[in-house]
């Protein structure tokens, strides 16, 4: 069975409650339970994780490279600033999409750069939670016709 990570980065955990103007209503653990749910549709077990830290995403990055054969990353503000994610990124060999649940491209400058777009399958920004659904059912796509 195929298996996807799906690997939330900082402050992502206060979603719900922070600037839900910007970022939606819905909490994190409700987004992954949309997720687990439409991957068992798509035949898909997803397995998802948050960590505040750098080093932790970094971790869960080497880590998947034994168990999945995709990953969704939303690296919140990491994005714009990691280059080690970025190596990471280029160094597990499996295919990663970077989502934003905002468009990144809409907001400050600072947001417009991201180290990682260049070492990722794709990119899905904008859609709110529907960025996570919509970079599953592109990712569903991709390794079926793989
Ligand atoms: C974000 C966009 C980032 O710029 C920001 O730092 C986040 C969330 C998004 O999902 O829209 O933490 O990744």
């Amino acid at each position: 069975m195929t298996t996807i990570l799906v690997l939330h980065g900082p402050n992502l955990n206060l979603l719900g409650m922070r600037e839900p103007e910007v970022y939606g209503n819905l909490t994190l653990d409700e987004i992954n339970e949309r997720l687990v749910g439409l991957g068992q549709k798509l035949n898909i077990e997803v397995r998802c994780m948050q960590s505040n830290h750098e080093g932790g995403l970094i971790d869960g990055l080497h880590e998947a490279r034994a168990w999945a054969q995709a990953v969704i990353l939303n690296a919140g503000g990491y994005t714009h600033t990691s280059v080690s994610l970025r190596d990471a990124i280029s160094a597990i060999g499996i295919p990663v999409v970077e989502v934003h649940l905002s468009n990144v491209h809409a907001r400050e400058e600072f947001r417009h750069t991201s180290l990682i777009s260049a070492v990722c399958k794709g990119q899905v920004v904008g859609f709110g939670w529907r960025s996570y659904t919509l970079a599953l059912r592109g990712l569903a796509e991709f390794l079926e016709e793989k």
